[in-house]
């Protein structure tokens, strides 16, 4: 199939590279010449494992290609993927002025009939509206179809969702346009599920939705299980084990982010209030993420008397989640960003995600460390942010070695209990009580800090 795909961000460019690794002639277009130069040279502008051996390999066997011109890639496309961002508007809903703008160029520069996709994440709506742009700027009376066919992939395992997707969807009016959808995924063997633009869109926003909620009642079970005496990792395999609830994204932590799960719930959020229904559940969520957050950073405080001023930590972990290098709506972010607020010096280490966190948080109080033990030289504290898996192997003997104070925050529940009290750490983790819990706990009331209250 001839397929042109709009936009080569996480979702276009791991898109052009699969359908061309099915065998389809794909030609990916974005508006950045500098990006589209870089792609062509095999150089992929994110890190995600696997993907610029399948790009480079379509690109030399001559089945991917790229260009700024959107008329160009589309002149000979069956279907044309719009793959461009849905980012968070003031306001809280989505702001989709990228593809109302990409509608508008698809309608001039239609010749023939084309299937439109819309994969961008979009409210309930959005592809009707769609519909109605395109056909507002055609030159003449051509026939396209407009379909919706959300992505599910997970950013650093994207290309694996890709080729192995639990279900397809596929929402349109036109029984043509959902038969050639049908027939370019029929191959992976997944149950697709063919629709109406509406419910298409809102699969989307819901999945989003539920997993954000299970990761925010887990982290309030960890505050129960901290609280209590019980422990949030068992908690957690005791209750994924049940066939109905499932194991998966019930690891409590310091809350979620990236650039998908907190706007797609407020974009949810905010459709369901435009609807005059305000979704109570949805507020929670939302509101517990932000509360997961300040509960860990009021923990240091709260161990160091309640002033961080003239402290040094060791920050282990920058982006949003392991596996990529993506500082979009990082809670690690925003917890050295709080750290720092309080007076702290940082000496902060990321596999991957050094670059774009130099970029955003500039060197103000922070020094950026080229490996993992450099950063925990000296510092009052380690702090573990991120769950990549090179901070589960930490050597905790040249840590304490490392570290002023054997003390350590573990932020993702990364490390043993056990091990690291073992070793004669103060360890305060998530949902668990520790020695670090039962030493504030000692503290007398009054203290700074000490009196919790939603996480103050
Ligand atoms: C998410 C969805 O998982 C994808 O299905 C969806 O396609 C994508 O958004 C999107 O809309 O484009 P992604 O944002 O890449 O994917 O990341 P996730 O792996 O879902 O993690 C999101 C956040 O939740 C991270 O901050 C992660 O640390 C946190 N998380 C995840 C937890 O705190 N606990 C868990 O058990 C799982």
């Amino acid at each position: 199939m001839k397929i042109c795909v709009i936009g080569t961000g996480y979702v276009g460019l791991v898109g052009a590279a699969i359908f061309s690794n099915w065998g389809n002639e794909v030609i990916g277009v974005d508006i950045d010449l500098e990006k589209i130069k870089r792609i062509k040279k095999g150089h992929i502008p994110i890190y995600e494992p696997g993907l610029s051996e399948i790009v480079l390999k379509n690109i030399s066997q001559g089945r991917l290609s790229f260009t700024t011109s959107l008329s160009d890639g589309i002149k000979n496309a069956e279907i044309v993927f719009v793959c461009v961002g849905t980012p968070q508007s003031d306001t809280g809903d989505a702001d989709l002025s990228q593809v109302w703008k990409v509608a508008e160029e698809i309608g001039k520069n239609l010749t023939g009939y084309k299937v439109v996709v819309i994969k961008s994440t979009v409210p309930v709506g959005t592809n009707e509206k769609v519909k109605k742009v395109i056909r507002s700027t055609l030159r003449s009376n051509i026939r396209f179809d407009v379909v919706s066919n959300p992505e599910f992939l997970r950013e650093g395992y994207s290309v694996e969702d890709m080729e192995n997707p639990d279900r397809t969807v596929i929402g349109s009016d036109s029984e043509k346009a959902i038969n050639l959808m049908k027939k370019l995924y029929k191959h992976l063997g997944k149950p697709i599920i063919s629709c109406d633009f509406r419910s298409a869109e809102m699969i989307k926003y819901a999945s989003n939705a539920f997993l954000a909620s299970k990761i925010s009642f887990v982290n309030e079970m960890a505050q129960i299980c901290e609280r209590s005496g019980a422990d949030i990792d068992v908690v957690a395999k005791g209750m994924g084990l049940d066939s109905r609830i499932g194991p998966r994204f019930l690891k409590a932590g310091i809350g979620y982010g990236g650039s998908c799960f907190p706007k797609d719930v407020s974009a949810l959020y905010k459709t369901s209030s435009d609807q005059d229904y305000d979704f109570k559940l949805l507020r929670g969520v939302m509101e517990v993420n932000q509360v997961q957050k300040e509960y860990f950073v009021n923990k240091v405080k709260r161990y160091f008397g309640g002033n961080l001023a003239g402290k040094t930590f060791g920050v282990l972990g920058l982006a949003f989640k392991n596996n990529t290098d993506d500082i979009r709506d990082s809670v690690a972010v925003e917890v050295v960003k709080d750290i720092r607020g309080l007076g702290a010096c940082q000496n902060v280490f990321d596999p991957q995600a050094m670059k774009n966190a130099k970029q955003l948080l500039g060197d103000v109080s922070i020094k950026y460390c080229l490996d993992k033990y450099e950063a925990l030289k000296g510092a009052d504290a380690l702090l573990i942010l991120t769950e990549w898996e090179e901070f589960a192997a930490l050597d905790l003997r040249k840590v304490k070695k490392m570290l002023k104070n054997p003390v350590i925050f573990d932020g993702r529940i990364l490390l043993d209990r056990k091990e690291v009290e073992n070793a004669g750490f103060v360890y305060f983790t998530v949902g668990k009580r520790t020695t670090g819990t039962e030493l504030l706990d000692k503290r007398p009331s009054g203290t700074p800090g000490v009196i919790l209250k939603n996480g103050s």
